[in-house]
């Protein structure tokens, strides 16, 4: 036990760990940049008013927030999708149409830890700014969708639904929107009887959030009503991404609008959802004028969790070469051997522990070296050095120059 341990709900990282994390992350960012999308960031901290001010006090209770030493609020970032509207108000409001942002970062939410949630974690996502065509929306979708595919994860399921139809159902029956929203957003369906059961249209409330087929839908709207979410479903299908409609999806936060999005990995169970977003509004609220906006965001420490889960082979990475210099004379020389390989780009490391030549390879063999190269005097005044396969014990004399031919 150490005498201090880390923050419930945070974690630490191995270099076998942070290696995958990494080999995760650059595929990602690949298929982000594909679709056009430049990465932005910003800083860990905000005024805590930038999260109060759509979603209201509530969500004070679920941020890590502080007083500072001049006594101003400030909040560790839950999300990056107000940062990054702030940041656009601030400089990148007169940046061409539609303006695609995306970023990478760490988040903290108060939330009870468990697998899959935690305290803090790592977002991949974006921001689609300037468009609401369907078919913009639609490549919005199909971003987060091939993002996901290109890690290679193989069981991923969208779901599509449309936050206008909600709500007006929600108007229809007659009943106050948040707390209904955030049962329906918990599945709570239990919660949700107990508040609409008995008014008239609560039968029909619930034959619609179950409602998974598009055609079925036209029974509880007009044809005009279900166009938009019609219309970025056939663009979907020419973005060749499948989806499902899903009538319920409410999402957590406030600032949602229009279309809305989840996508879920069904193999981690409790904690399976690894992506939200979908259209919404905040530019208003910080005192820019109603430019269309969408988002989403992946989780990202979920979708390795899915990854090992599905079985994933992770490719292995290069593996390192070792050096050891035989004696002390032979030390600078391996300095300049490693120097001249490192150059070459090659991952070298040499015995900084003065070993026995045993000792030395044993520790070789324990990092994973496929190749250790030995310096022994005799052979450097030859202008030689020994490669040892690791693997099979093999060695043999290289010239000393020609040695990154066999690395
Ligand atoms: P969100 O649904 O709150 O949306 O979070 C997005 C994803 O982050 C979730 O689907 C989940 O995979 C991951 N996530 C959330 N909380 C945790 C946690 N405690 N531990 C691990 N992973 C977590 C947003 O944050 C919006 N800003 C997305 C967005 C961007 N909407 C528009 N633009």
């Amino acid at each position: 036990m150490v005498a201090v341990s880390k923050p419930r709900g945070t974690r630490d990282f191995t270099p076998d760990e942070m290696e995958r994390r990494r080999i995760v992350e650059k595929k990602m960012r690949q298929v982000f940049e594909s679709y056009g999308y430049r990465e932005i960031a910003t800083p860990t901290m905000e005024h805590m008013e930038l999260f109060t001010m759509k979603s209201g006090e509530g969500i004070i209770d679920e941020t890590y927030s502080f007083h500072d030493k001049s006594g101003r609020m400030l909040a560790l970032r839950p999300e990056l999708t107000a940062p990054t509207m702030r940041f656009y108000m601030e400089k990148m409001r007169m940046n061409p149409k539609p303006l695609k942002v995306y970023y990478f970062g760490n988040c903290f939410r108060y939330d009870r830890p468990q697998k899959g949630r935690y305290r803090e974690f790592w977002q991949m996502g974006c921001e689609l700014i300037g468009t609401d065509k369907p078919e913009a929306i639609a490549e919005l979708i199909a971003t987060a969708y091939h993002v996901l595919k290109g890690t290679g994860l193989k069981d991923i399921k969208l779901r599509v639904g449309d936050l206008e139809l909600l709500r007006s159902f929600i108007k229809k029956v007659g009943v106050e929107s948040p707390e209904i929203m955030r049962l329906i957003d918990k599945s709570d369906y239990e919660g949700i009887e107990e508040i609409i059961g008995g008014r008239e249209g609560a039968d029909e409330f619930m034959e619609f959030l179950n409602c998974g087929d598009f055609n079925s839908l036209k029974k509880f709207f007009d044809e005009k009503d279900v166009e938009r979410i019609g219309s970025v479903f056939e663009w979907l299908s020419a973005f060749d991404v499948p989806y499902a409609l899903d009538t319920s999806i409410a999402r957590g936060l406030d600032y949602y609008k229009g279309i809305v999005f989840e996508i879920d990995a069904p193999l981690l169970g409790a904690e399976k959802q690894l992506c939200g977003g979908g259209e919404y509004s905040l530019l208003p609220v910080l005192g820019g004028n109603d430019t269309p906006t969408s988002g989403f965001a992946l989780g990202f420490d979920r979708i390795i969790l899915a990854l090992e889960k599905e079985g994933y082979e992770f490719p292995s990475s290069p593996e390192i070469v070792y050096v050891h210099p035989i004696g002390d004379e032979m030390r600078k020389e391996a300095v300049s051997l490693v120097t001249e390989l490192r150059g070459k780009g090659i991952k070298v490391e040499m015995d900084l522990m003065r070993r026995s030549m045993q000792k030395s390879l044993q520790y070789a063999d324990r990092i994973g070296a496929r190749t250790a190269v030995i310096i022994g005097p005799d052979e450097w005044a030859r202008g030689m050095v020994i490669l040892k396969d690791m693997k099979t014990g093999e060695q043999k004399e290289v010239k000393r120059e020609e040695i990154s031919k066999f690395l």
